[in-house]
């Protein structure tokens, strides 16, 4: 079903320390009446912790990521067996900076999402393109492709474990957000693309956040978009007061 959701992005911040610290800021302050998932995705380090810490709460921990085998000789790398055993039942895939600086591949990016829905976790799938995509005009066709290339082989019945990201990679920690606009028409474009693939009713109730320099004072007005259904927030959601004016905002 859709779902309003704010997922925050820690990336590699917060030791395990600043981890309780700003969970127990957000268990205080998130209003109990808020209608909004609230998905936070610490470290992996900081996961099981987090997991213990947020037990009686509604909010969800996240993976930044998982590996697409199951097992084996990968140095360093964490499977879903790992993740679902602690707690863990939500990862977020094909983030911008996995794609540029880790150089995932559509491809690579579909297996995982395999290996995660296998494991019944859900998927928050993010894609979105580049600015010279954007400047050139090939913006529409750069997120249709990564949808199809990357998720789109999946079977119907999957889309009830996959939350969509759209984040345009000129917005990522730039400060520089899409307008409301141009966040509505792709978010729309979106919708009307799973539509074709997978049919009206997927269309409808998947989830679709915006991701790309969501702020406390921005947020309200690209919330209040109606292909917009929350956001997955990177720098703001690293202190309580900005994530918590986020979550409010929805
Ligand atoms: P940002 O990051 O909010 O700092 O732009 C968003 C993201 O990377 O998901």
């Amino acid at each position: 079903m859709r779902k309003k959701i704010v997922a925050g992005n820690w990336k590699m911040h917060k030791n395990a320390e600043q981890t309780e610290d700003l969970l127990n800021e957000l268990i205080a302050q998130i209003p109990t009446e808020t209608i909004a998932q609230v998905i936070v995705a610490p470290t992996f380090v900081n996961l099981a912790s987090a997991v213990d810490h947020l037990e009686f709460t509604a909010i969800i921990v996240a993976a930044q990521n998982v590996h697409q085998a199951e097992s084996g000789a990968f140095t360093g790398e964490i499977s879903a067996d790992m993740l679902t055993g602690i707690g863990v039942n939500t990862v977020i895939l094909g983030h911008s900076e996995r794609r540029a600086i880790f150089n995932e591949t559509d491809g690579l990016i579909a297996s995982k999402v395999n290996t995660a829905l296998k494991h019944d976790m859900t998927v928050i799938f993010c894609f979105g393109e580049e600015l010279k995509d954007r400047q050139s005009g090939n913006h529409f066709n750069i997120v249709e492709n990564q949808l199809k290339d990357g998720l789109f082989h999946i079977e119907n019945t999957a889309w009830e474990k996959v939350v969509l990201a759209y984040e345009p990679v000129w917005a990522i920690g730039t400060g520089e957000t899409a307008s409301p606009e141009q966040a509505q028409d792709m978010h729309e474009f979106i919708r009307e693309t799973v539509r074709k693939a997978f049919g009206s009713d997927i269309a409808e109730d998947v989830t679709i956040l915006y991701g790309g320099s969501v702020k406390p004072d921005n947020a309200k007005e690209i919330f209040s978009k109606p292909d917009v259904d929350g956001g997955l927030i990177g720098g703001a959601a690293l202190n309580a007061k900005d994530f918590v004016a986020i979550i409010t905002a929805i």
